[in-house]
């Protein structure tokens, strides 16, 4: 298939195209490299033996978006461009709507123009806000509780309602819940512009010596240590989740929301457990007031996309902490270097 993908320059669009070029489709990556270094195509082409063809676009550039899909003709679309940094949002809120609901509103406008109408879009499970309970179905409401997560759900239900409007409308809303890790080459991962705003990322960085310590955000909250639980999960496992979402949109019309997580929740000492295991390198931490706005625990029930995708997350923590550890390495060695 011809497969469009806006972001693909990102951390989990990266591990997305390595499986779309190895499964043997051809692939457009449209990407503003807002936040995504220049080589990163050639890195993917150097893990999948093929290359995707790449274009410099800004998704709030609809001429620029309705040329690029028309002159491709993708068969549908993989949409992961937009801003993710919750603080970030709640101090620029315009900003985020522009980029995350704006942009989305376009790039539908020129996947009109282009005749397509297959889309697979990155969702969070942030939509959820903090759940009545876990683990957490796709049923459940969606109470975001930040600008970032208001514009997923937004954007949410522009599909649903382009959907109703239009029958040739195929598209699945991926809410993801924590992705980590990189790919096993350690070619791609993801790199954190400043202080890591994500656990894991942070906690390799304390790792490798670059940091300190990791300031742990509360140990009072309702879990078995008092720290947060989450869902986490390999960003190869997500990325195989998306091959599977773009065979369902090829299977059956409408528009669906499925959860993409493991259903196995792991508190924030665990997480540093594992990666001291994984890396081999003391994890000192402190314990600190929680972080506004943090739940105690999210996970996904992941029944429907087992159900609805046939797809099931493979990797297990010690993959995801091993690879993350392998991959903060190499950053470091180039950093140094
Ligand atoms: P990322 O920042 O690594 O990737 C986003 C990509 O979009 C980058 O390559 C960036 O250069 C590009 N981009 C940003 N603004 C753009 C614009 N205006 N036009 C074109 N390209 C633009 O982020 P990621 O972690 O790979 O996330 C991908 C998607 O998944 C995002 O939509 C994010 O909200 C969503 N998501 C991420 C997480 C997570 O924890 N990483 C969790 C849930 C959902
Ligand atoms: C995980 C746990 C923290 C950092 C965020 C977004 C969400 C989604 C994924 C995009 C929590 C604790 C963290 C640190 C800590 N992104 N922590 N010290 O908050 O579940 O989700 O990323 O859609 O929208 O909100 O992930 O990795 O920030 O935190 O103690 O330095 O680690 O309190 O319990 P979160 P996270």
């Amino acid at each position: 298939m011809r497969v469009a993908v806006t972001g693909g320059a990102g951390y989990i669009g990266s591990h997305t195209v390595v499986c779309l070029l190895e499964a043997g489709h051809e692939v457009l990556i449209l990407d503003s490299f807002a936040n995504a270094a220049p080589d990163v195509p050639d890195r993917i082409a150097g893990i999948a033996g093929q290359s995707a063809q790449v274009m410099r676009v800004d998704i709030t550039d609809r001429p620029a978006l309705t040329d690029a899909l028309t002159g491709f003709r993708p068969e549908a679309v993989l949409h992961f461009a937009g801003l993710k940094a919750v603080g970030e949002a709640v101090e620029m809120p315009l900003e985020y709507y522009r980029v995350n609901v704006a942009g989305s509103l376009e790039l539908m406008r020129a996947m009109e123009a282009a005749g397509c109408h297959r889309l697979v879009f990155s969702s969070s499970a942030t939509v959820y806000g903090d759940p009545d309970v876990v683990p957490i179905p796709e049923t459940h409401a969606l109470r975001p509780t930040n600008p970032y997560g208001h514009s997923k759900r937004m954007v949410e239900q522009v599909i649903e309602d382009w959907g109703v409007a239009n029958p040739a409308v195929a598209a699945v809303n991926l809410r993801y819940f924590n992705p980590v890790g990189a790919h096993g080459s350690a070619q791609i991962g993801e790199a954190p512009q400043g202080v890591p705003n994500n656990l894991m990322p942070y906690v390799a960085q304390v790792a490798v010596g670059e940091r300190p310590h990791l300031s742990v955000f509360g140990d009072d909250y309702d879990t078995p240590d008092g720290t947060g639980v989450r869902d986490y999960i390999h960003v190869v496992d997500l990325a195989q989740a998306h091959l599977a979402a773009l065979d369902l949109t090829g299977r059956e019309g409408g528009v669906q929301a499925i959860n993409v997580g493991t259903g196995r929740g792991y508190s924030v000492l665990e997480m540093v457990r594992a990666f001291e295991t994984a890396s081999g390198r003391p994890v000192p931490y402190e314990i600190i007031a929680r972080r506004p706005g943090d739940i105690a625990t999210s996970l996904a029930d992941p029944s429907l996309s087992a159900a609805r995708l046939g797809w099931k997350a493979e990797r297990d923590l010690e993959a995801m902490c091993r690879d993350a550890w392998v991959w903060q390495s190499y950053l470091a060695g180039k950093n140094s270097g």
